[in-house]
């Protein structure tokens, strides 16, 4: 991860650093789509005040979305939804005995009034996570909407190419037998 000297769009928050490691994908997304975010480490439950007090600042700053991560008794991206009009999506994190299907049900959870967006546990989760950000912006931003273009133009690329890995690995295995 490298520090963004541009005034963050993105607001990554996560209830501990021991979710720091899932978190950072979502960091690493909006660094390849060029989109400038911020990091902090804030509790639902050990610091309910602070929790509170930034989401309610949020938008004042110019943050456009926030992602909040966390595992456990997820509560976290539902209490900054409760502070704030910005969209809020959360990562449930497989941090418990219960690997993450705790986080994904207390995450999704929500009552009506109060929606978070709720991504895959994990990894998958946390790069969608950025992903996801960086389309709400890209709906008044073209050139990041063009960066997404390109971005699943790799995607669909990067499948063409294992295919023709795998094509070739076939033929080679398959001439081996023959020798
Ligand atoms: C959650 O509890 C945190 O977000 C983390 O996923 C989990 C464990 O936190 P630590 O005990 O590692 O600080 O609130």
């Amino acid at each position: 991860m490298k520090a963004m000297s541009d005034k963050p769009l993105v607001s990554i928050v996560m209830g501990s650093d021991s979710d720091l490691p899932i978190m950072t994908e979502t960091a690493r997304m909006l660094e390849k789509l060029q989109v400038p975010y911020e990091m902090e480490i804030s509790s639902a439950h050990r610091s309910p005040a602070r929790t509170a007090a930034y989401a309610r600042k949020a938008a004042g700053r110019g943050i456009k979305a926030i992602v909040a991560g966390a595992g456990g008794a997820f509560h976290l991206a539902g209490v900054i939804a409760a502070e704030t009009t910005l969209p809020v999506i959360a990562v449930p994190i497989a941090n418990s005995s219960l690997g993450g299907m705790d986080a994904l049900l207390a995450a999704v959870q929500m009552p009506g009034g109060v929606p978070v967006g709720v991504m895959a546990i994990g990894k998958a989760g946390a790069v969608n996570a950025g992903i996801f950000c960086a389309q709400i912006i890209a709906t008044a931003d073209a050139a990041l909407s063009g960066r997404l273009a390109k971005y699943k133009e790799e995607l669909a690329q990067a499948v063409e190419e294992k295919s023709t890995r795998l094509k070739a690995e076939l033929l080679a295995n398959a001439n081996d037998i023959m020798e």
